[in-house]
């Protein structure tokens, strides 16, 4: 038997985040994610070549989409431990002949420090959540990752800063004698978009617990996005997915 591990087992600092988030991610969201991520992605993913990199899998929503319409080797990179258990739980209910093609990063991009793994990279709601020095930091990381004449596919952070408070509630979910449900509240804070996810479960006696959980996210336009991309190599590719996400390729 191996001794359990009872310190961290990555040097340094505890990816935490998502440590509410997690119980809810799926419940609340994954069906309406799949059919976006299917809609936005399948198309270049199928047509990948030498591997797919999915930035940021979360709950791997986009990983196990890609794994499926492709036939080639797929990188799953997700710091939060909270985000990798959903995501293990998944890998672990596909059929092993898919599962072999799929590997976890437990590291940010910057420390997978993967070189030429894929010729198609996702970024879906990731890079939102970046401070501006984060994607800095991740422009050339997903330079490397990628081969030359590679897909950069990224899903674009909100252009401005919300006028007013405003809010987005997730249809409520029935698990066996509970109702699951959430909203998540937006609103400017000097230059940045606090936005917290509220959580509740309610039985017959009425709500019987609540969460909440408070995220940051830094607007970006197009535009700037782009300019920084360049700087690494991407150029623009011709024709648009749709008008969220940002397709650029390795010059
Ligand atoms: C809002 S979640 C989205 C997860 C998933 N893409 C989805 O749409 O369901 C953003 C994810 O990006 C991850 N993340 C943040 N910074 C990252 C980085 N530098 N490299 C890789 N993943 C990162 C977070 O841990 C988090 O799980």
């Amino acid at each position: 038997m191996w001794p359990a591990l009872t310190a961290p087992s990555m040097p340094g600092k505890p990816h935490d985040d998502y440590a509410v988030s997690a119980e809810f991610y799926d419940i609340l969201q994954a069906p309406k994610d799949a059919l976006t991520v299917h809609r936005l992605y399948s198309h270049d993913v199928a047509r990948a070549h030498v591997g797919v990199l999915d930035v940021g899998a979360g709950t791997g929503c986009v990983t196990v989409m890609s794994v499926v319409e492709s036939r080639v080797d797929v990188h799953a990179v997700e710091p939060a431990r909270a985000m990798r258990a959903p995501l293990m739980t998944r890998l672990a209910s596909l059929p092993v002949a898919l599962r072999e093609r799929v590997t976890v990063h437990p590291q940010m991009l910057t420390e997978a420090r993967l070189t030429a793994v894929a010729d198609i990279a996702v970024c879906h709601n990731t890079i939102a959540c970046m401070t501006p020095q984060s994607r800095r930091t991740l422009w050339p990381a997903l330079a490397q990752a990628l081969v030359p004449g590679g897909s950069l596919l990224l899903q674009l952070p909100p252009a401005r800063l919300p006028d007013k408070e405003t809010a987005r509630a997730f249809p409520e979910q029935r698990v066996g004698r509970h109702e699951y449900g959430g909203r998540m509240v937006m609103s400017a804070d000097h230059g940045r978009i606090r936005t917290r996810f509220e959580y509740w479960v309610k039985g017959r006696e009425g709500v019987l617990r609540r969460h909440t959980e408070t995220f940051w996210m830094w607007p970006a336009l197009r535009a700037e996005i782009v300019a920084d991309l360049t700087t690494y190599g991407f150029v623009p590719r011709p024709g648009q997915v749709d008008s969220s996400v940002l397709s650029m390729h390795l010059g």
